[in-house]
């Protein structure tokens, strides 16, 4: 059985001001999951939002919500976010020395464990916690601003990645973040990503649904599922 496609709408790209209205469109539209980006400033350049904007988004949307946490110190508030309806909390392994107990602390609190990689961290940074995992965030981008070009090594990444997956036995959901749109969204679901994150490509189009329907059409497409 493959893993569900799962189109995952970034809020980083949505309209602050219309919060949520934007959340509450998305859903309709027929996205899976809402992705929110939280920067300190400190691990990306860019700053944005806390779990207090996760608790206002838990309250328009059933949708679950998925907090990637682009920060030094993710330990340091991880339950603050699972407190705040965060479905799923992903910390990058970059800025996480004990990575085992931090997604245990998750777990705890109640949501389920990631890990995030940049896309110059080797897969060796997840290889001894993948049991701990519910999921993979593979970057293809260089975090911290929406609208970037998708990176191109990150395809055979993702491959690698789903092989380590397969050679456990395990159904790892990999999920992909960063210059996701109707030309890309392909390659990454070919090479066994089933989680695509879209800011751009779903809020800087006209129409939500048609956005997020192109997205999924392509990712089905190239995992050869007739639509
Ligand atoms: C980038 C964020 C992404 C971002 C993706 O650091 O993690 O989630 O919103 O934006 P697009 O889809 O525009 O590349
Ligand atoms: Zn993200």
């Amino acid at each position: 059985m493959p893993l569900p496609i799962r189109i995952a709408p970034s809020i980083l790209s949505a309209d602050f001001g219309r919060l949520a209205e934007e959340v509450r469109a998305v859903e309709a539209a027929g996205a899976d999951v809402v992705h929110v980006d939280v920067m300190d400033g400190r691990f990306v350049p860019n700053i944005t939002i806390g779990p207090m904007v996760v608790e206002a988004v838990r309250r328009v949307t059933k949708l679950p919500i998925d907090a990637h946490l682009m920060i030094v110190e993710p330990e340091r508030y991880v339950e603050a976010f699972a407190k705040a309806g965060a479905d799923l909390v992903s910390v990058h392994a970059e800025v996480s020395p004990h990575l085992h107990r931090t997604l245990q602390a998750i777990r705890a609190a109640g949501a389920r464990p990631a890990v995030a990689l940049n896309p110059s961290t080797p897969l060796s940074a997840v290889e001894w916690v993948l049991g701990d995992c519910e999921m993979v965030l593979l970057m293809t981008v260089n975090p911290g601003f929406g609208g970037q070009r998708y990176v191109e090594a990150c395809t055979q990444k993702i491959r690698r990645l789903r092989e380590m997956a397969d050679a456990r036995g395990q159904a790892l959901e990999i999920e992909v973040d960063g210059g996701i749109k109707a030309d890309t969204v392909g390659e990454a679901a070919g090479a066994g990503a089933n989680v695509f994150v879209a800011g751009t490509a779903v809020f800087g189009a006209k129409d939500y649904a048609a956005a997020i329907s192109t997205l999924r059409h392509h990712a089905r497409e190239s995992r050869g599922v007739l639509v």
